[in-house]
């Protein structure tokens, strides 16, 4: 009830306000949802998106910020001359119908096609849309009509901006020296010296960050790239892009319909390969510890994500490790490279299970309270991994037949930016010094790591 109320207050505050600066700056006709809708959308987009797009519509460690500029770029959005507070051009039909057809509903909580109109009436507004009497419906021809005219409100919406911290087991931190940045993904490289980032500026691109002095240089520049991880030689990164794709229709191209593996040196000369040729997205997850075998995901339509592999030096044929309707995640190869670790949601919630490797027999569930972004370090006899802001250590040994784990031990707990769970938003090399990324002192708070998120 207090929740109730108090999403009903603030909304129709937020509204209103709204309603008011924006009515002055531009006529009310251009409206086209209305302030209840914006205040019903807060609450189910809270309730439904937050978990993963955080409550500021930053993004967590993996998703995009669905607020500024840039977002409504893709949407089609441009300033109706150089330099004009004044845009238009948004899709936002295309916008509702992403939501409707793709967004993965949190676990077992499906979105009804009404609820998404209420909160594109949220997220419309949060761009800087005016509410207005009429209310917005999937059958309002304004939504197919790109003239629409508004102010983003990109420039009262600051991008939350992140830095890097060391974490160690007692949850005492130590920042990397480098100034806050729209940080997202990261990766350590084998000997723990180096970072692979991604940081979005205009768009997303892959990074290298000095972990001793936080120096940084940009590694890609073509496309889209996200998701970096090292190669086990520590000499190239490896990432997802969508380099390779064109527009079709004069639709901009957008990275969640479809990027693959590439890889490329780190020290930036000589060109990106491809690896992966997926009629779905491909990105990359883990190495076997044979240096050669590499795991990455598959997001399918119908079986979510499953996990492939591929032999780097073989034939380079992607190979299916689990397909099912549940969607697996999150990687990690037992020392011995004859178990392979991952989070599935197929008990309804995300736990973490093994299977023997390469073919998959011997199931085993290795949690039974939540288990979240997984990390297995090559040849760790232990594994770790998130339940809501805790962070837990796991012995574990393997044996022909079986895997013996310990009883869960509590690390420490944080406020930390997380991942909805099928991807490590945190990593480390040693097992002692974990590397996160963290809302900067001073930037906008989220609400990201609220602790629900499985
Ligand atoms: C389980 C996690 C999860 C939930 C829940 C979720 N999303 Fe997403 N969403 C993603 C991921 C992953 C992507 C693709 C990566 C990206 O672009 O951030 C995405 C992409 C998007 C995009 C496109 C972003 C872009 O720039 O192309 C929009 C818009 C969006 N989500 C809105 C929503 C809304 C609204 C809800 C609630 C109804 C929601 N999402 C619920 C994970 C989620």
């Amino acid at each position: 009830m207090i929740d109730r109320n108090f999403y009903a207050i603030a909304g129709v505050l937020l509204g209103l306000a709204f309603a008011q600066s924006a009515d002055a700056a531009q006529p009310a006709s251009q409206g086209i949802f209305t302030a209840q809708q914006v205040d019903a959308g807060k609450a189910l987009y809270e309730a439904k998106c937050a978990n993963c797009h955080a409550a500021n519509l930053m993004g967590g460690a993996v998703t995009t910020p669905i607020i500024g500029n840039a977002f409504l770029e893709k949407w089609g959005a441009k300033p109706t001359a150089a330099g004009s507070p004044t845009w238009t051009g948004l899709k936002a039909a295309d916008l509702l119908d992403l939501m409707v057809r793709t967004m993965p509903p949190p676990s077992n909580s499906p979105v009804a096609p009404a609820d998404q109109v209420t909160i594109l009436a949220y997220l419309l507004q949060q761009n800087g849309f005016p509410s207005s009497g009429s209310a917005l419906t999937a059958q309002t021809a304004s939504l197919r009509d790109t003239t629409l005219t508004f102010q983003p409100k990109v420039g009262a919406v600051e991008r939350e901006q992140r830095i890097l911290v060391w974490v160690d087991r007692q949850g005492r931190e130590t920042a990397i020296p480098a100034p806050p940045g729209d940080y997202f993904l990261f990766r350590l490289s084998p000997d723990g010296k180096q970072i692979a980032l991604e940081i979005q500026a205009d768009k997303p691109d892959i990074w290298i960050m000095d972990a001793a002095t936080g120096a940084l240089r940009r590694l890609t520049t073509e496309g889209a790239n996200r998701f970096p991880m090292w190669s086990p030689d520590g000499k190239r990164v490896l990432f997802a892009s969508d380099r390779h794709r064109k527009p079709v229709d004069g639709k901009p191209v957008r990275h969640g319909d479809g990027h693959d593996v590439y890889w490329q040196l780190a020290d930036g000369t000589g060109q990106a390969e491809r690896l992966t040729f997926g009629e779905y997205p491909h990105s990359p997850q883990r190495w076997a510890p044979d240096g050669k075998t590499l795991s990455f995901y598959e997001i399918h339509p119908q079986n979510k994500r499953d996990i492939w592999t591929m032999s780097i030096d073989g034939d380079r044929k992607p190979r299916p490790f689990l397909a099912t309707p549940n969607a697996e995640a999150g990687v990690g190869f037992s020392g011995d490279g004859k178990w392979l670790a991952y989070t599935t949601d197929e008990t309804g919630r995300y736990e973490i299970f093994i299977r023997a490797f390469p073919d998959a027999s011997h199931k085993q569930q290795l949690t039974t309270e939540g288990g979240l972004e997984l990390l297995w370090p090559l040849g760790s006899k232990e594994f770790f991994y998130r339940v809501g802001k805790k962070r837990f250590a796991r012995d574990i040994t393997v044996g022909a037949d079986r895997v013996t784990v310990g009883t869960p031990k509590e690390m420490f707990e944080g406020d930390y930016i997380t991942s909805p769970g099928t991807r490590a938003g945190w990593d480390t090399v040693d097992g002692q010094h974990f590397l996160f990324l963290k809302t900067a002192p001073g930037s906008k708070p989220s609400a990201r790591a609220r602790g629900d998120d499985n």
